[in-house]
C-alpha cells in the first residue's frame, strides 16, 4: 500500500501537444463567433476571405480553428472543401504542393454532385494534380489525361489550356534515351502558382463549393530572410481560396499581415473554469487510480494557485506534466513544492534545453519580472544587456551578456516580439514565468 502511495501520478494523459477534437473544451464563445462567420460567409458564397486568427503561442488557436472548421464542414457537407496545410519550417514550393495536393483530395469526394460539370471540374482537378505532384510535365502526360476524359469540346477549356495562355507555360523539346524527341514543362513556384489561383477561380465560377483553407502557423514557414518571406507569404495568400483562415502567433510579422487580412480575430487567455475544464477532459484518459490521487486535495490545492498564475492551456499542461514528474504533486508536505529549487526544476522539465546554465535562467526571469509594465513582459536588448532601466535586478550588475542574448534566442527561450525587427524586443518563453519573483510570490501565497 505505501508503495503504492508512493508512485508519481502517470502523465501520459496531459498530452500538451495534441489538438485532437476529443480533448476540445471551453471557448463556447469563440466558437460561436467563428461558427457565425463561417456561416455568413458561407450564405454569401464569398469569392475572398481572409480571417486572420492571432494569439500567444499555446493560448489554443490550432485546436479551436482546426475543431471549428471540421464541425462546420460537416454540417456543410455536400458543398464544403477543407484544406489544411501547415507552414511550419516547409518553404514557399512545399507549401503550395500541400495545397494544391489537399485541394484535388478534398474536392474530389464533392465531384458525383456536380451533375452535368462533373468531368469539367473533375480534369481540371486531374491537371492541377500533375502540377501538385511532378517537377516536370511531359506533353505524354497531358495527352493521357485528354485520353481519359476524351477530346469533347466543352473539355476542351482545361487547366492546361488556360495556362498555356499564359506567359508561364512553354514546352521545352528534349530527347529522350529512346532517341525520340519528347515536349516538356518544368513546374516552376510561378506556374504552381497560377495554376491554384485558376483552379480556385474555376471552382468558385463553376461549382457551389466553397473552398476553406486553413494556413496553419503560416508565419512559421521557412524563409531565409525577410526580402523573401513577404512575397511569398502575400503569394499564398493571393491564391485566395473561398475563405482562408490564417493563424499567427502574435510575435511574428505581426503588424505586416494583419494588415493582409479581412477581419481578426484574437483570442486571449482562458479563465480559471476553462483550464480546469480543459484538464478534465484529459483527466478522462488517465487510470483510475491517477485520477482519485489527481483529484486529492493534495494535488487540487497548489493546482489552484498555479492556473491562478497563467491563462495559457499550454503551459499550464507542461507545468502540471513537471509537477507531477518530479514527485513535488501530490504535495503532502506544505510549500516544498514551491520553493525556488521546485520550481526551477519543473521550468527545466517544461522548457527543455540542454545544457542551460540555471543561474542565467533565474537572472532573465528576475530582469523580464522587473522590467514589466502592467502586464506586458517585453524586453528591450538594451535592457538586458545593459540594465538600462537601471532596476534592483541589475544593480548588482545581473545582466545578461551578448552570448547568453544569442544562446536564449536561439533555443527559443527568449522569441523576438517580430522576427526581422530587433529593436521591438522580446518576451521569455512563459514557461519560464515561474522562476519570475512575482509568480513565486503569488505561488507561495504570500
Ligand atoms: N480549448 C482547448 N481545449 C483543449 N485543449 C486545449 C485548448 N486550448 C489549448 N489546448 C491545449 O494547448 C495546446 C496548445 O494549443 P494550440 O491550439 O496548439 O495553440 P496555438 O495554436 O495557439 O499555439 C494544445 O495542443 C492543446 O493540448
Ligand atoms: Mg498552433
Amino acid at each position: 500500500m505505501l508503495r503504492a502511495m508512493r508512485r508519481k501520478i502517470g502523465t501520459a494523459w496531459l498530452t500538451p501537444t495534441s489538438i485532437e477534437a476529443r480533448l476540445f473544451a471551453n471557448r463556447s464563445d469563440e466558437s460561436e463567433q467563428l461558427m457565425e462567420i463561417l456561416e455568413d460567409l458561407y450564405q454569401s458564397h464569398a469569392r475572398r476571405y481572409r480571417l486572420g486568427v492571432f494569439g500567444d503561442r499555446g493560448i489554443g488557436k490550432s485546436i479551436l480553428t482546426s475543431v471549428i472548421l471540421k464541425d462546420f464542414a460537416q454540417r456543410h457537407k455536400e458543398r464544403i472543401v477543407r484544406v489544411e496545410v501547415n507552414g511550419r519550417s516547409i518553404g514557399f514550393r512545399r507549401f503550395l504542393k500541400a495545397l494544391a495536393g489537399g485541394l484535388v483530395e478534398n474536392a474530389k469526394p464533392l465531384l458525383p454532385s456536380l451533375g452535368d460539370k462533373q468531368s469539367l471540374v473533375a480534369k481540371w482537378l486531374d491537371g492541377l494534380a500533375l502540377f501538385a505532384h511532378n517537377d516536370q510535365i511531359t506533353e505524354g502526360q497531358i495527352n493521357t489525361l485528354n485520353t481519359k476524359y476524351g477530346m469533347g469540346a466543352q473539355l476542351s477549356a482545361d487547366l492546361i489550356m488556360a495556362l498555356k495562355a499564359t506567359s508561364s507555360f512553354s514546352w521545352e523539346e528534349s530527347r529522350q534515351q529512346t532517341g525520340s524527341m519528347s515536349r516538356t514543362q518544368n513546374v516552376t513556384d510561378d506556374l504552381l502558382h497560377t495554376a491554384l489561383k485558376a483552379t480556385l477561380q474555376k471552382i468558385h465560377d463553376s461549382t457551389p463549393w466553397m473552398v476553406l483553407v486553413f494556413f496553419d502557423d503560416l508565419d512559421q514557414a521557412y524563409t531565409s530572410d525577410l526580402a523573401n518571406m513577404k512575397p511569398a507569404l502575400k503569394a499564398i495568400l493571393d491564391v485566395d481560396p473561398c475563405v482562408g483562415v490564417v493563424h499567427m502567433r502574435t510575435e511574428m510579422l505581426f503588424d505586416d499581415l494583419r494588415r493582409e487580412m479581412d477581419a481578426p480575430f484574437t483570442i486571449g487567455p482562458v479563465d480559471e473554469q476553462g483550464l480546469l475544464a480543459i484538464l478534465e477532459k484529459r483527466l478522462d484518459a488517465a487510470s483510475p487510480e491517477d485520477r482519485t490521487r489527481f483529484r486529492s486535495p493534495e494535488v487540487q490545492n497548489p493546482l489552484q494557485r498555479v492556473i491562478s498564475v497563467t491563462g495559457n492551456p499550454h503551459v499550464l499542461l507542461r507545468w502540471i506534466q513537471g509537477f507531477l514528474g518530479s514527485g513535488l504533486w501530490p504535495a503532502e508536505n506544505g510549500a516544498a513544492w514551491c520553493a525556488d529549487a521546485a520550481l526551477l526544476d519543473v521550468v527545466k522539465r517544461a522548457a527543455i534545453v540542454p545544457g542551460v546554465d540555471d543561474e542565467m535562467l533565474i537572472r532573465l526571469a528576475m530582469i523580464v519580472d522587473r522590467c514589466s509594465v502592467r502586464g506586458k513582459h517585453e524586453v528591450h536588448r538594451a535592457d538586458l544587456l545593459q540594465g538600462r532601466l537601471k532596476t534592483a535586478a541589475v544593480q548588482d550588475g545581473k545582466t545578461i551578456t551578448d552570448d547568453e542574448l544569442e544562446f536564449l534566442i536561439r533555443t527559443g527561450l527568449l522569441i523576438p516580439v517580430d522576427r526581422f525587427r530587433e529593436e521591438a524586443g522580446y518576451r521569455m518563453d512563459p514557461l519560464l514565468d515561474l522562476l519570475r519573483p512575482s509568480i513565486a510570490t503569488r505561488l507561495r501565497g504570500s
